[in-house]
């Protein structure tokens, strides 16, 4: 599954590199960020096989990456993590990681687009739920934005994971002092080591 994920991604670079019309190759790298997204989450699922998943691990995996493909030149630094998710399991971290994925890439690319700013990660453990929040204090949500009539893919399919797989709420709203906070709460069982 690894080995096949990763040779998708390889195949979508070289087919973005020779795509002259910068939309596609736009839509392309697109496809291989989340393509890659769940070969990451994948690599570290495969060694644990259904046991709980240490998920900070996971996630600095995926900061370091989003940041690594997104973020603007001038934006200062990498998104940082702040708090710990703990163990999660396994069946949680898939849907998870592409949550996080792209509501990291809309802080980096809508958030802080041409501008620099901070982006972070914060989390903890309340009793029975794990709540998530991504920050950004950028240039804020377009005027009339609708988190639920938003046409675009990548809200789309972080409110179908988080509201099918992950049976949990997501709140996405202007943030106090300016930017963005989404804030997801999803229901966890407290899992051993805790
Ligand atoms: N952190 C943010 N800061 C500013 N605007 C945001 C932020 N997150 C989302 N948005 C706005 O919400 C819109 C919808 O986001 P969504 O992720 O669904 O689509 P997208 O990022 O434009 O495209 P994609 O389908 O590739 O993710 C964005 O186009 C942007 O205008
Ligand atoms: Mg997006």
């Amino acid at each position: 599954m690894k080995n096949n994920l990763q040779t998708v991604a390889a195949l979508l670079r070289l087919q973005a590199r020779r795509l002259e019309m910068p939309e596609g190759r736009a839509a392309l790298e697109e496809a291989i960020r989340r393509v890659r997204a769940i070969a990451l989450v994948h690599d570290t699922l495969s060694q644990t096989l259904d046991g709980p998943v240490d998920f900070d691990e996971v996630a600095d995996k995926l900061i370091e990456m989003v940041g690594e493909v997104s973020a603007q030149p001038d934006s200062g630094s990498l998104p940082r993590r702040v708090g710990s998710f703990g163990l999660l399991p396994a069946g949680l971290a898939t849907p998870l990681s592409m949550v996080l994925t792209e509501l990291l890439q809309n802080a980096l690319e809508h958030g802080l687009r041409g501008r620099s700013g901070v982006v972070e990660v914060s989390t903890r453990r309340l009793e029975n739920e794990l709540e998530i929040v991504v920050a950004d204090d950028g240039e804020g949500l377009p005027l009339g934005f609708s988190l639920t009539q938003s046409p675009r893919l990548g809200l789309q399919i972080v409110r179908t994971l988080v509201e099918g797989d992950l049976r949990g709420r997501i709140e996405v709203l202007p943030r106090a002092g300016g930017g963005t906070v989404a804030t997801l709460r999803i229901p966890v069982q407290l899992t051993g080591g805790d």
